[in-house]
């Protein structure tokens, strides 16, 4: 028990069915991003999902409950509509069977679920499909609001126990996270326990702390940043990635080919956003001087005067590195969020991995979050135990740092069903 929120190991889940709401969203490589093919790698007409630590976490959530004779139901997102990575869960369920051993069962909305939840027998495991694909899943709303909804009613009229298993979603007030609370005796996994128990160690680490930001998801990011700047939680923010070259477009820079690639990924939209925080924040938020371009299959790379380019830019570049280092080298805590680079590739996998590198090495209490940061830790050949702390949730985690409450951390501690 942890803050009044019951562990899934301490019940007996045997003969029950449980509603397991994970995080199974995972990278996809989209089509545009294989328009040049980098290195060797082929071209893909199709997106594709690539295989992450979240798949390997809630797949270890899923044995467990199968081996101790649950009957599972398994809930997850996986992308956001209008964005290439927004699938079905078909080829989750591809992973999630070879990961647990178990014969999975997918079931599309649209599919008799409830008849085959109904046959289920102990250790069986069904993953339902992408709950955004559900018209009221991302609707805010409180969980005795959600709970009325027929889907969220239909599902918890079948089931004994819910289970919460993944911080990375607990910041969303969403249908399937927080909906059941109100409906079942809750509990969390595995998954989200342990990230409350190792989160609970750093509350005491508050100085000179530096937040190193990349990535897609400007939305969310710049709201957390303006927090922790506003509220002098952070001394610095360093941006790399999709929000360094947002970033560079605040500053009236136009990158060439990159923009359109932006633009697809909705990350333009926060542009406004990015100019009025670097505004009110002169000089605390860094971001890159230089970048990596790939110019005849090569890394190449360009100064800011250089652009725009008619090249993708795939990474920061190496002065900007150094910068980063030097800032991260005198600072006593550094939050990472977000890779930097394209990190798949080798070539440009420099800025992603040249920062792992430096909080391996620093003085720094260091704290790894978000599902890309900790694929990049591990195909970049880095440990777990060689950080901190390793989060799966990203933005979540950033927000329970700052003390925002959590709704589906809030909803588990308040059922008492
Ligand atoms: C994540 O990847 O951070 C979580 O899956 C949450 O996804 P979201 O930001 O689209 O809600």
């Amino acid at each position: 028990m942890i803050n009044g929120i019951r562990s899934i190991e301490e019940a007996d889940v045997k003969g029950k069915t449980v509603i397991v709401r994970a995080d199974l969203n995972s990278a996809v490589k989209t089509s545009m991003e294989f328009a040049e093919p980098v290195e060797k790698e082929p071209k893909f007409k199709h997106n594709r999902l690539l295989k992450s630590p979240k798949l390997a976490a809630h797949a270890r959530t899923v044995r467990w409950l199968a081996s101790n004779g649950a009957k599972t139901v398994v809930l997850s997102h996986q992308g956001r509509e209008g964005r290439a990575d927004f699938i079905d869960l078909s080829h989750h369920r591809i992973i999630l069977q070879r990961l647990t051993d178990i014969d999975v069962k997918f079931f599309k909305w649209n599919e008799d679920y409830i008849s085959a939840i109904k046959k289920m027998k102990n250790g069986d495991v069904i993953l339902l499909d992408n709950t955004r694909f559900l018209p009221f899943e991302s609707k805010e709303k409180p969980a005795a609001e959600h709970a009325k909804e027929k889907t969220i009613k239909d599902l918890a009229s079948l089931a004994q126990i819910f289970v919460l298993d993944a911080l990375s979603v607990a910041h969303r007030p969403h249908a399937t996270v927080v909906g059941f609370t109100a409906l079942l005796p809750s509990y969390a996994g595995p998954v989200l326990m342990g990230e409350l128990k190792a989160l609970k160690k750093v509350e005491s680490v508050k100085d000179n702390t530096v937040l190193v930001l990349g990535g897609l998801k400007p939305e969310d990011s710049l709201k957390v940043m303006e927090k922790m700047l506003s509220e002098k939680r952070v001394s610095q923010v360093l941006l790399g990635g999709g929000l360094g070259e947002l970033a560079i477009l605040a500053k009236g820079k136009s990158l060439g080919l990159k923009d359109g690639f932006l633009k697809e990924n909705k990350v333009l939209e926060a542009l406004p956003e990015m100019k009025r925080l670097l505004e009110k924040f002169n000089g605390q938020i860094s971001f890159p001087v230089d970048l990596a371009i790939r110019k005849q299959g090569q890394r190449e790379e360009i100064s800011l005067a250089e652009l725009p380019v008619g090249d993708m830019i795939y990474d920061v570049g190496e002065i900007t590195m150094q910068n980063y280092a030097s800032i991260v080298a005198k600072s006593d805590l550094v939050i990472f969020n977000g890779p930097l680079g394209r990190f798949e590739s080798y070539q440009f996998a420099y800025g992603t991995r040249k920062m792992l590198e430096t909080l391996c090495c620093s003085r720094a209490y260091s704290i790894i979050g978000g599902g890309d940061t900790v694929t990049a830790l591990i195909r970049l050949g880095f440990k777990e135990k060689e950080f901190n702390h390793v989060s799966l949730a990203g933005k979540a985690l950033l927000e329970f740092l700052v003390g925002e409450e959590l709704p589906g951390i809030t909803a588990l501690s308040k059922n008492k069903l």
